[in-house]
C-alpha cells in the first residue's frame, strides 16, 4: 500500500543542542505509537519524515535510531556531482552517509532566493532520480501573480516537464512531488482544500501523460496546521503534507502528524 507522508521543513532552524531538546519531547509524544508499530498492532499509514540541516542531519539520525522503522530522515537540498570542486555543496553519497532517504529538491525558498533554474533543478532530481538510494521530493508552485491570472497550471506543467527531463526511463513510481504554491507559504494563507485537489490532479494527470506513476506521491505545502491538516488529508490526490512553520514546536508536529496521519 502506497504510505501517506507527513514531512517536516526545518528550513534554517535549530541548532544540534535544539533538535536534541526537540526529539526529547516528540519522541515522549510519540513512544506509546513505537510500541505498538513494533507489536504490528497499528493502522498507521504514514511515513514521518524530518528535514533538519544539514548540520543535525548525523545528530538527528542518532536520536531517531531506534525509531527508524517509521521515522525517515531527508536533507533540504543536494547537489547533482559526485564530488570534487564545488565548495558549500553536499553530494548524495554524503546525505547518505547520514542516513537520508530523502531529499527536498528544488524547494521555492532554493529557486527565489538562490536563484536556482529549472534546468539545475532538473539536473538535481535526475541525478538523485538515476542515482536510485534516495527518492527525491520535487518542489513545485505557482507565486500569487501567476495565480490571479490563473496561470498555475501551465507555470506548474513547465517546471515538472524541465524537472523530468533528466530522469531516465519511463517510471517514476518512487518519486515525491511537492506542490507548494509560493503564496501560501509562511503566509497563514493555506490553499482551499478543493483548489489543492484540482492541483493535485492537474499534477497527477501531467506526470501520467509521461510516465508510469506506480506509487508516485503527490503532497501539499504551505500553511500547513492541525486546523486544516484533516481537510486537506481528506482529499484522494493529496498524499501528505510537507510542513514549515507549524512543524518547529514538536507538540503542534505531533498534533498535526496523529491528526493527518490516521493514527
Ligand atoms: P510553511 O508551513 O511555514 O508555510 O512552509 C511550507 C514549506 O515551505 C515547507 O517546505
Amino acid at each position: 500500500m502506497k504510505k501517506k507522508i507527513i514531512a517536516a521543513n526545518f528550513k534554517m532552524n535549530k541548532t544540534n543542542e535544539d533538535i536534541r531538546k526537540y526529539f526529547a519531547v516528540f519522541l515522549d509524544l510519540i513512544n506509546g505509537l513505537k510500541d505498538k508499530i513494533s507489536a504490528g498492532d497499528s493502522d498507521l499509514d504514514s511515513e514521518l519524515i524530518f528535514a533538519p540541516p544539514f548540520t543535525s542531519l548525523c545528530e538527528t539520525l542518532n536520536i531517531i535510531e531506534p525509531y527508524l522503522d517509521f521515522i525517515k530522515l531527508s536533507s533540504q537540498n543536494v547537489y547533482f556531482e559526485k564530488s570534487g570542486a564545488h565548495t558549500g555543496e553536499v553530494s548524495i553519497d554524503m546525505i547518505k552517509s547520514c542516513g537520508c532517504d530523502y531529499a527536498i529538491i528544488g524547494h521555492s525558498e532554493r529557486r527565489n532566493i538562490f536563484r536556482e533554474s529549472d534546468e539545475l533543478i532538473g539536473k538535481k532530481i535526475g541525478a538523485v532520480y538515476n542515482d536510485g538510494r534516495i527518492i527525491p521530493i520535487l518542489c513545485v508552485g505557482e507565486n500569487l501573480e501567476i495565480r490571479k491570472r490563473n496561470g498555475q497550471e501551465k507555470f506548474v506543467e513547465n517546471q515538472l516537464a524541465v524537472g523530468l527531463n533528466s530522469v531516465k526511463g519511463k517510471s517514476v513510481s518512487s518519486l515525491i512531488v511537492a506542490y507548494e504554491p509560493v503564496w501560501a507559504i509562511g503566509t497563514g494563507m493555506p490553499i482551499k482544500a478543493d483548489d489543492g485537489e484540482a492541483m493535485h490532479g492537474f499534477i497527477y494527470d501531467y506526470i501520467k501523460s509521461g510516465f508510469s506513476i506506480g506509487e508516485l506521491r503527490v503532497i501539499y505545502g504551505g500553511s500547513v496546521t492541525e486546523a486544516n491538516i484533516e481537510e486537506l488529508m481528506g482529499k484522494p490526490h493529496i498524499d501528505g503534507v510537507l510542513v514549515g512553520g507549524a512543524s518547529l514546536d514538536p507538540q503542534s508536529f505531533y498534533n498535526i502528524f496523529k491528526k493527518g496521519g490516521r493514527l
